[in-house]
């Protein structure tokens, strides 16, 4: 409701506004998260230009990947933040994120394509994903967009039980993972970009300093 009366009332400007306060709001619950929603929406808005997606849908994208994790804000804190490897119960937990994040954005009906995008960013390709295994076509672009960006993220950044890949690595593992975690065709894109994103400072963690929405048009 919040979110559908900012948008309502200022436009989309302020609205980016909005959802940065809103992943502030997540980074400060899962620290570890610092970075990652810019990170994932500046490479998924990359993806989708260098795809040919345009308007409404480019910009659905980028707020989408800001808002991917937002249902993490309904997780409890004790496994957000647990330094080791997950329990079976505790991945289950955590899954459920996506359908949190969903049922959050889908309540304001200016946000439900974001909604739809936010749903199924952990389907894969394959059908071997979740929440509901849907394969290929049948996840939403978008999604299958954020995705790629949200595990280049992920390989790339220190965690507390392994070390960040190279880049180089990480183009390897993404590439072994055409047709089954990833839609070919966003890999495409990527292959297309990784020299740009190589040279982004705040692709590196370490340099990290802010978590504001950059513009993308
Ligand atoms: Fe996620
Ligand atoms: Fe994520």
């Amino acid at each position: 409701m919040i979110l559908y009366i900012f948008n309502k009332l200022m436009g989309r400007g302020a609205f980016h506004e909005v959802i940065d306060q809103l992943v502030v709001a997540l980074e400060e619950k899962d620290p570890y998260t610092g970075g990652h929603s810019s990170n994932v929406s500046d490479m998924s808005t990359d993806l989708a230009k260098e795809i040919g997606i345009k308007g409404i849908a480019l910009e659905d994208i980028h707020l989408a990947a800001h808002l991917h994790d937002i249902g993490k804000l309904k997780i409890s804190q004790e496994i957000l933040n647990k330094n080791s490897k997950l329990l079976p119960h505790e991945r289950v937990e955590i899954e459920k994120h996506a359908y949190l994040g969903f049922e959050i954005l889908n309540k304001s009906k200016s946000l439900k394509n974001i909604a739809k995008i936010v749903l199924h960013h952990h389907e894969r390709w394959d059908g071997r994903g979740y929440p509901y295994g849907l394969f290929e076509d049948s996840i939403p672009m978008g999604s299958r967009i954020i995705t790629v960006a949200d595990s280049i993220d992920a390989m790339t950044t220190n965690r507390p039980y392994r070390k960040a890949m190279q880049w180089e690595e990480c183009i390897e593992e993404i590439n072994r993972n055409i047709g089954l975690q990833y839609d070919p065709l966003v890999v495409e894109a990527a292959n297309n970009l990784w020299t740009k994103w190589k040279g982004v400072k705040a692709y590196n963690r370490a340099n990290f300093e802010s978590v504001k929405c950059k513009s993308f048009a």
